[in-house]
């Protein structure tokens, strides 16, 4: 069984990036498998606190669940055309202490895929993420895109995705990037 953590960058009740994080895990390939982390609860980063009483509960258990999956899907908004800040501020504490960083990123499979109600997708957030992924030592996936435009008229009010092509391209995006990660 090949193993994804996904995470949505987004902390909004009706998120399209959350939708389409749920319709993911439910579009898995056979044999694969994708599980739910969160970002909500993580504080704002502040070395002072570090340095008091260490890397917050919360960010020590998404950190152990991103070790204990094979791969690791980042579900992403764009705010301002690159990343959200709360995202960045989540994969921040995540890289702490820095000595932890080869055993939760290092060499670890990353997709990430976005949505936004605008044309582009995210492909600029998502191209923001690049030297992130690189500084923390990933093997980023780059064997297909997925760039939900439009988003408004892809999920439904209950956040069901029902489009049938942007299904498509996830299925197919989630079949290259379990390949990649099993390999
Ligand atoms: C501060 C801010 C900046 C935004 N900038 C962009 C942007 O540059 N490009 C874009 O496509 N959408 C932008 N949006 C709109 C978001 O794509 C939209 O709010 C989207 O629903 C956020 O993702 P979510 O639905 O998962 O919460 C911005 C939204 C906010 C709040």
């Amino acid at each position: 069984m090949t193993t994804i953590v996904g995470i949505s960058g987004s902390l909004r009740k009706g998120s399209f990036n959350s939708s389409l994080l749920r319709a993911a895990a439910e579009s898995m390939p056979a044999g694969a498998e994708l599980t739910i982390g969160s970002i909500r609860g993580i504080p704002l980063y502040d070395a002072d606190v570090e340095e008091a009483t260490g890397v917050p509960d919360v960010v020590v258990a998404l950190k152990e669940k991103i070790v204990a999956a094979d791969g690791l899907l980042l579900v992403t908004p764009e705010y301002n055309n690159s990343l959200p800040g709360v995202f960045k501020n989540a994969i921040d504490w995540l890289s702490r202490p820095p000595t932890d960083i080869p055993r939760v990123f290092g060499d670890r499979p990353v997709g990430v895929i976005g949505a936004s109600p605008g044309g582009f997708g995210t492909l600029l957030s998502q191209t923001a993420w690049l030297p992130v992924l690189k500084t923390l030592g990933t093997r980023a996936f780059f064997g297909a895109r997925l760039q939900v435009s439009r988003a408004g008229s892809v999920f439904d009010a209950s956040g069901k995705l029902v489009d049938a092509q942007v299904h498509e391209q996830l299925r197919k995006y989630l079949a290259g990037f379990v390949k990649f990660v099993a390999a």
